[in-house]
């Protein structure tokens, strides 16, 4: 059932569906709880499933004008994270974190070890990337003026780098695509995506603080949903940091690019429910 929770800086929206242990599943950039649609259908049989869009995405509020009046960075979408969950007072919950996703869910499992059971992680990071040329070049690229001018006029993120960054394009129906596109669909309402692409850079401080209490964690189960071909996050490298971490790590790779879930449909449900039950 789609709910709402009001936040100081807009109304968010959240799935909110079937009942047992509860999973959240937090999105990137610039997808939506759609990205997940799959492993709720499959998981909602036998537990709660809660699929928040944060401000700007999905169904939740959108800005109206430029420069919104909230800032869209991924620390204050990390906030309201945290606010919905103590609102909802959700405790032994699994996270299922991808890309943005990551840093934005590890902030409330740092805060709150006791309350998070155990973590499914789809090419995502936990980690600042001023040491790493590659995304920071991108950053860099995405998140300066020209970026700032192909988001915005051309909804360039969902319309060129989300394909791009697939593997298998036969795999992203349009109707996926539509499904984060169509949400953005003013130059305001893709300023959200073009503050994640500069956040990459720009949130260092908060990423790496995240980092250097990333023990807290240690001792949790961890099943690790690694897209191989993927051209942003999915080195062997970013793979490593996490088994590192983890003690408990169980790692599947698939052939696929950087929207794991959307590209792997449904055939990711039996992996991810099968860890959910002996873990
Ligand atoms: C991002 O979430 O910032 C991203 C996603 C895909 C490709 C490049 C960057």
């Amino acid at each position: 059932m789609l709910q709402t929770f009001s936040t100081p800086d807009g109304t968010m929206a959240y799935r909110d569906l079937g009942a047992g242990p509860p999973v959240v599943f937090l999105h990137g950039n610039p997808t939506s709880a759609v990205l997940y649609r799959h492993l709720i259908d499959g998981l909602s049989g036998s537990h709660r499933c809660i699929a928040p869009d944060y401000l700007g995405f999905g169904r939740s509020d959108k800005p109206t004008s430029l420069p919104p009046a909230f800032s869209h960075r991924p620390r204050a979408h990390a906030s309201h994270i945290e606010a919905l969950l103590l609102h909802l007072d959700l405790r032994e919950v699994t996270l299922v974190l991808h890309d943005w996703g990551g840093p934005i869910g590890l902030q409330f499992a740092l805060r709150y070890p006791e309350r998070v059971r155990r973590l499914v992680l789809f090419n995502t990071w936990g980690w600042p990337h001023d040491r790493d040329p590659w995304i920071g070049g991108f950053s860099r690229l995405a998140g300066g003026r020209l970026g700032r001018f192909l988001i915005l006029r051309f909804n360039a993120f969902a319309r060129g780098i989300l394909p791009l960054a697939v593997a298998d394009r036969s795999r992203l129906s349009p109707d996926a695509v539509h499904a984060y596109a169509d949400p953005l669909d003013t130059p305001a309402r893709r300023y959200p995506s073009w503050a994640f692409a500069r956040a990459l850079l720009g949130e260092t401080p908060w990423l790496r603080s995240l980092w250097a209490r990333r023990r807290r964690l240690a001792s949790h189960p961890a099943l690790l949903c690694w897209g191989t071909r993927d051209p942003a996050f999915g080195f062997p490298s970013y793979l490593r940091r996490w088994t590192a971490l983890f003690e408990n790590a169980h790692v599947h790779r698939w052939p696929v690019g950087h929207y794991v879930p959307e590209e792997l449909g449904p055939s990711a449900v039996p992996v991810v429910h099968r860890w959910l039950q002996k873990s």
